[in-house]
């Protein structure tokens, strides 16, 4: 078996273990479809639009309303409030009103007393329904005018002036395909009736408070008396930060009509045909250069298929342009995007945000400039990677460890080896050729939207010592958990076995942002080291008084109370009794803002991000140049953790984000018709990277920039960055296949299947290559 090989250096922070390794492990964690179900629970199931763009003629549900079991049939008739979930922009009904917009939006809702009964009941139901023209391509849907919000554009410097003065100009388009999330366990939600009218929605939510709001603007109820409770989730990707709303408002809305619990937990096919996915982008570039390969000039269109509601592109759109120039300093700067409506499912939120998209395109770019010029491109990419208070195209001044990642990784890996090595490798091979790649990340962390960086934590400390913390965050595999607990042992200093993380609950911790933009830790365990701060601060002084110190002079270290150095005797336990009896507080709730970020959406200027994470990655390709097959054969990366607080988790984060990225640069393909229709609809057809395409070499080693940042104790935010290492593995393999058939014209089009390998390695129209390679087969085969 092909297994990841990792290697670390020498470490010098805390290796606890993710707190739920054991009852993964075991088989006994908690997710949606665990939760043991209450008598009476019944099941739903939506009936999704067959076609993509049309009017509905009419709606037949009588021969399902007739089988056994099947207790009602909802359609937004039966709304007791809104019909509308959309987030950002108000333009997405739950259930189809009169018109569907996209293949798979709901029409109605099936509730039975059974699950297997409500899918043969939608089976059963048939709508017919007067097709309109569909638009799946977003340059088409530009053109129309079919746009979500209306264009932003990112300016630095004055390209217009800037292109006379360059030596060398470039311009072509790159595009990059959607990905579908495909976390374990799929979407789904179960919601329970309470008293006077109150829901508690139990969902696989990254968003508890989004659930919330959806639920109550659907069924037209305050936000009090809707509770949402997650114990975790089987991963989320971004794919349950605004999507989970929708199964939440249908079982909501059911329970509250019917006075009993509804579940529906999707099915793997539903999910991936009612689900958006990762926004394909085309777009187009013109990059110009000096003498020096110095990049002065950079214009950049993009065109996202946002599909056919806003759910969160416009913010994706937004990460799209901060990420456009990448790790580089461009002085003279121009994107512009356009968030496009298609008839596709809304797409939406996926690890990166938009920022993947941007930076494919501009290492397009460079790749055009690199092969037209004859250079190899990470001559060009060294030479402008942005260094510290170089000033990003959205004015925030960069404190930069890109150069310290380029050159840690040159070192390290000893890059010059690695491509004397390729080119020997290739001089003595004709069918197996490899190619190299550098891919360097800059990425931002805080959600684009200033508002949005908030979070609240509540701890309780009871009386036998134990404590409990409740904070907005979502465990979602990445290990938020574990970084909370440990954030408290930090400022406690007791046994972790002593601190629970309790279920993200709207009722305890409200007004929650999603756990996304790789922002959870950072804002989560801010607000869990305020609380426990405050709450020892007066444990100390309750000390203080016990042994006539200064509360400054008062210790607890590994569960011991120590005075003006010495031992007291007292124990965490009985100081907190003893704290407890003379009525002293052991609860606080705490809130954190993030400081210094401000965005001025009138200029397009200001300081959005708390702070970058940068990295680098060394990719090696082998292509087989007779079957179009091949391998990543090894990653290595230098990346910027800051001071990792849990090596085991972040490592965790990287090799899966790599593996992630991997997957969307190379065998992902999703595929819709022209009618708008997924092909690419189960994993028959939809390829995902398994362990034999994890690369055999996975290398991590970090920057260590134990710098004052606004980081959760130094740790950087590690959660999306590395899926766009990912990036590089389209580049090595554009190298290796250049090596085979220099003169092909290939295009910047992601994934780089197979099949697009082999067009690449034999285009049918190019006499030349066409020679050319005939001439290499008879080498080979004589
Ligand atoms: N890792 C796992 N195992 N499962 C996930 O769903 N989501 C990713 C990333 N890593 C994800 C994951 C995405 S899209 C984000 S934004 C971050 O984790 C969210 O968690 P964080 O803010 O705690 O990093
Ligand atoms: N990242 C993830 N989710 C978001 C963001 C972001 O920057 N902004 C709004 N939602
Ligand atoms: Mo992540 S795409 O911000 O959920």
């Amino acid at each position: 078996m092909v297994r990841p090989v990792t290697d670390f250096e020498s470490f010098k922070c805390g290796t606890m273990k993710n707190i739920d390794s054991a009852t993964h492990t075991r088989g006994e964690s908690i997710y949606l479809d665990d939760i043991p179900l209450l008598n009476g629970t019944l099941f739903g199931c939506a009936y999704p639009s067959a076609v993509a763009h049309g009017i509905i003629k009419a709606l037949d549900v009588s021969g399902a309303l007739q089988m056994e079991g099947v207790v009602k049939i909802f359609t937004c008739k039966d709304i007791t409030g809104e019909n509308q979930i959309g987030g950002i922009i108000p333009d997405e009904p739950l259930l189809a009103d009169g018109h569907v917009h996209f293949c798979g939006m709901p029409i109605a809702f099936v509730v039975a007393t059974t699950p297997e009964i409500a899918r043969a009941a939608v089976k059963k139901i048939s709508a017919s329904i007067d097709p309109l023209p569909v638009i799946t391509d977003p340059r088409e849907a530009q053109r129309k005018g079919e746009l979500i919000v209306p264009p932003r554009v990112f300016k630095m410097g004055d390209t217009d002036s800037a292109w006379a003065a360059c030596e060398h100009v470039f311009e072509g388009s790159a595009d990059t395909n959607g990905q579908e999330h495909l976390y374990i366990e799929t979407q789904g939600a179960y919601a329970v009736p309470g008293e006077n009218n109150a829901i508690k929605i139990y969902s696989s939510t990254q968003g508890p408070t989004a659930v919330q709001r959806a639920v109550c603007k659907v069924l037209g109820v305050p936000m009090h008396q809707v509770e949402v409770d997650v114990t975790r989730l089987g991963g989320g990707f971004g794919g349950k930060e605004d999507q989970a709303n929708m199964w939440a408002a249908l079982c909501g809305l059911a329970a509250f009509v019917l006075k009993k619990p509804v579940k529906y937990s999707l099915d793997r096919v539903e999910d991936m045909a009612m689900t958006g996915k990762r926004h394909p982008y085309s777009s187009d570039f013109k990059i110009g250069l000096d003498k020096n390969l110095q990049i002065t000039a950079y214009e950049v269109t993009l065109y996202q298929n946002a599909g056919a509601a806003a759910d969160l592109s416009p913010a994706v759109l937004e990460r799209s342009l901060f990420h456009s120039t990448n790790s580089y300093f461009i002085p003279n700067t121009k994107a512009t995007a356009y968030s496009c409506r298609t008839n596709l499912p809304p797409n939406t939120a996926f690890r990166g945000f938009g920022g993947p998209q941007g930076m494919f395109v501009i290492e397009a770019a460079i790749a055009m400039a690199a092969e037209s010029l004859g250079v190899d491109a990470c001559v060009i990419q060294k030479k402008n990677l942005i260094q510290t208070g170089d000033e990003f195209p959205y004015g925030q001044k960069a404190a930069s460890e890109a150069t310290a990642c380029w050159q840690k990784a040159e070192q390290l890996y000893d890059i010059e080896k690695i491509k004397k090595e390729t080119a020997d490798f290739n001089a003595g091979s004709i069918v197996y050729k490899k190619g190299v790649a550098l891919m360097p990340v800059c990425f931002g962390i805080s959600f684009t939207k200033t508002p949005m960086n908030q979070a609240r934590a509540l701890v309780h400390v009871y009386t036998d010592g134990s404590i409990s913390i409740s904070t907005g965050a979502v465990e979602m595999g990445q290990g938020v958990n574990t970084k909370m607990l440990q954030v408290a042992v930090h400022v406690f200093s007791v046994d972790p076995s002593k601190i629970r993380l309790q279920t993200t609950n709207t009722g305890r911790i409200a007004n929650t942002s999603p756990s996304a933009a790789s922002a959870t830790a950072d804002l989560n365990g801010k607000a869990v080291l305020m609380a426990c701060t405050a709450i020892l601060s007066r444990l100390k002084a309750v000390a203080a008084e016990e042994f006539k110190q200064d509360a400054d002079r008062i210790e607890i270290k590994n569960g011991e109370v120590f005075a003006a150095g010495k031992s007291t005797g007292c124990d965490w336990n009985k100081l907190v009794m003893t704290a407890f009896l003379k009525r002293v507080s052991l609860s606080e709730h705490a809130h954190y803002a993030t400081p210094v970020i401000h965005f001025d959406l009138t200029k397009e200027k200001g300081h959005p991000f708390a702070y970058h994470v940068y990295g680098t990655a060394v990719l090696v390709a082998k292509v087989d140049c007779l079957r179009g097959i091949y391998e990543i054969e090894s990653v290595k990366v230098v990346h910027d953790f800051g001071a990792s607080m849990n090596i085991a988790v972040d490592k965790g984060q990287i090799e899966g984000g790599i593996v992630q990225g991997i997957g969307w640069m190379t065998m992902e393909e999703l595929v819709y018709d022209a009618a708008g229709v997924l092909r690419s609809s189960a994993l028959s057809t939809y390829k995902i990277p398994d362990i034999y395409s994890v690369p055999k070499e996975i290398a991590i080693h970090f920057l260590d920039t134990d710098k004052d940042n606004l980081a959760i104790l130094h740790s950087k935010a590690v959660g999306e960055p590395p899926l766009m290492y990912g990036i590089g593995a389209y580049f090595a393999l554009r190298d290796a296949i250049k090596k085979f058939n220099p003169s092909d014209v290939i295009p910047f089009s992601a994934p780089m299947t197979p099949e697009k390998v082999l067009t690449a390695l034999y285009p049918v129209n190019n006499k030349e290559t066409a020679d050319a390679v005939s001439s290499k087969e008879k080498a080979v085969y004589g």
